[in-house]
């Protein structure tokens, strides 16, 4: 037997005597590798008959056989004693480890929830950036740099000149730069601004837009849409009110707000006594805005609407304050299935 056929031959014992599950098989192992009509003794019965320049190297690996197996053998042997490795303490007939299933986390839940409504009135989901640019996010949207409701949206601004999006509405601008109209999107995102955090302010947040661009889009088209998402979101009683507002790319612009859905009304702590619940801002499409895009505002009209994800998911979940949805409490968030 060559050096090479012994150290294979030895890496099967080392493996063997692994394997052995108790003394009886350690010993049987042994004597297959050891004992005296074993392995060893023919290995070294045959070295007289090997090449005699290579009798010193096979001699060495024949040493080093009996050694490790040696070695091996009495180490597994005080590995059974004291009661065997941890794979050998495995009992197959436990049942398995359970590792519990993650949930979606409630803002999440809430988008998709929205979008999924959305999607059943013909929308399809657009994207853009955090980082935009002061175009997209302010001019564009008719807010030039000396325009007040700037001063509510103050955000991170970057050395470059681009800003951390205060409001999904410059994917409104993205998309209509994108492609000529119909235009039917909805736009879910992440949103930044100079809040100090408290129960209601986070300073970087959730928002989903909303765009309807077609020939003889309406407002009326924006109230029924936004009634049918507050029947699926809320219920089927649940109403909806436009007040006045003002948006700068939306005119005219409303707040608008659905019917209380713990009281239907009547005034509770919910609606603090009001029997309405403020959602957010939407508004007909400032012609202005689609002159911006390159559409001809006489020619088609729309409707948008932003609205707060987290200020939502608080509504229908009851959550008290915003700072329980960004604090990753597992016993928290494991509620929302
Ligand atoms: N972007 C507005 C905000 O963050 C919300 C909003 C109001 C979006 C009116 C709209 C809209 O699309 O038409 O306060």
């Amino acid at each position: 037997m060559n050096a090479s056929e012994i150290i294979k031959l030895k890496q099967t014992g080392i493996q063997a005597i692994a394997a052995a599950g108790g003394e009886q098989e350690l010993e049987a192992v042994r004597v297959a590798y050891l004992g005296r009509k074993g392995h060893l003794p023919s290995i070294m019965k045959g070295l007289k008959d090997e090449d005699p320049a290579e009798r010193g190297e096979i001699g060495r690996e024949a040493n080093a056989f009996k050694n490790d197996l040696m070695n091996a053998i009495n180490a597994r042997r005080t590995e059974l004693e004291s009661g065997g490795t941890e794979a050998d303490a495995l009992d197959h007939s436990l049942p398995g480890q359970w590792h519990s299933c993650g949930t979606l986390h409630p803002v999440n839940l809430m988008i998709e929830e929205i979008t999924q409504i959305f999607r059943r009135l013909g929308f399809t989901v657009a994207d853009g950036p955090d980082i935009e640019t002061e175009y997209h996010n302010f001019d564009a949207l008719n807010t030039p740099s000396d325009h007040p409701s700037r001063d509510i949206q103050d955000t991170f601004w970057l050395d470059s000149g681009a800003l951390l999006r205060t409001q999904t509405s410059p994917v409104q601008i993205r998309v209509m730069e994108s492609q000529p109209p119909p235009v039917r999107i909805i736009a879910p995102g992440r949103c930044y601004r100079r809040d100090t955090t408290d129960a209601t302010h986070s300073a970087n947040f959730h928002q989903v837009e909303g765009l309807y661009v077609d020939q003889g889009v309406s407002l009326a088209d924006l109230k029924g849409d936004l009634t049918y998402l507050a029947h699926e979101l809320m219920g089927p009683d649940v109403r909806l009110r436009f007040r006045p507002h003002f948006f700068p790319f939306t005119e005219p612009s409303v707040e608008y707000d659905f019917s209380c859905h713990m009281c239907g009304g009547d005034g509770c702590r919910t609606c603090k006594n009001s029997g309405w619940i403020e959602i957010s801002g939407a508004g007909m499409v400032d012609p202005r805005v689609f002159e911006k895009v390159g559409y001809d505002p006489d020619v088609v009209t729309g409707y948008a609407f932003g609205m707060g994800v987290e200020r939502m998911a608080m509504i229908k979940y009851g959550v008290q304050d915003i700072r329980h949805l960004y604090e990753n409490d597992v016993r928290f968030l494991q509620q929302f299935k």
